[in-house]
């Protein structure tokens, strides 16, 4: 499990008076959950997000990791959690242009000091293309592939080292309904076989209705929507 307790994270500015943007954030993250995170703009979703990916400290609080207090530890030992256990996914999908679909999910194993015992680098790639449904594109360029297809191949790479957290911040801000609804049943049913639970940030609440919970970031804290 994910847990954070009273987090809290202020901006510091010479020039300007200090914007606490969390104040007190506590959330359980379960195993094969997804969990929607809504607020307004400038509200602190994307602080909380990657506060939660271990991409910036909080300033007070605790975060644990399946039991593992991850305040105290290094930033080596923080990159190295955050490849073994957390994927990312952005609005935009970020592919590089020259590399296929494949050789883009395949990315992140290059530097990976490990691949599960018994599995090739090319298995693991397919796995990950098979999981989202998009293997049917792995030659094809990112400008061959449409956006909502350039977003399943960024959740690929992002599942490839088989993280136990995926978070996405407004993974489907650049698509159109229909596909957006697509990637949130993908990430949906990304939760089970492994068990990964998801935590994604969007502005939208239809979409957001799909996943197994809802919080709202208002002033600094997190409420649970019913
Ligand atoms: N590195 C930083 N330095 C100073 N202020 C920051 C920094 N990062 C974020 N902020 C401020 O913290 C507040 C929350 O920002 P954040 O990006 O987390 O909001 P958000 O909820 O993700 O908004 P959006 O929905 O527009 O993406 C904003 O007022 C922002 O200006
Ligand atoms: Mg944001």
């Amino acid at each position: 499990m994910l847990v954070l307790k009273d987090v809290s994270k202020s901006f510091r500015r010479p020039d300007a008076e200090p914007i606490d943007v969390l104040s007190g954030v506590s959330l359980v993250v379960p195993p094969s959950t997804a969990i929607g995170i809504l607020g307004r703009s400038g509200s602190g979703k994307s602080t909380l997000l990657s506060i939660m990916g271990l991409l910036e400290a909080p300033d007070g609080g605790s975060l644990e990791l399946d039991g593992v207090d991850v305040r105290p530890i290094s930033d080596n030992a923080a990159a190295r959690l955050r490849g073994e256990r957390l994927g990312f996914v952005f609005q935009r999908a970020l592919l590089l242009p020259s590399l296929s679909a494949a050789e883009n999910v395949e990315i992140p194993l290059l530097h990976a000091q490990h691949v599960p015992i018994g599995r090739t680098r090319r298995q693991l790639v397919g796995e990950a293309l098979e999981r989202v449904g998009i293997s049917h594109r792995a030659k094809h360029r990112p400008n061959q592939l449409s956006g909502g297809e350039q977003q399943l191949v960024a959740l690929a790479r992002a599942l490839v080292r088989q993280p136990t957290y995926l978070l996405a911040d407004e993974p489907t801000g650049n698509l159109d309904p229909a596909t957006g609804e697509r990637i949130v049943r993908t990430l949906v049913s990304l939760t089970s076989d492994p068990p990964t639970s998801v935590v994604m940030v969007t502005h939208d609440h239809q979409l957001a209705a799909l996943l197994h919970k809802r919080y709202e970031l208002v002033d600094g804290r997190l409420r649970e929507m019913t």
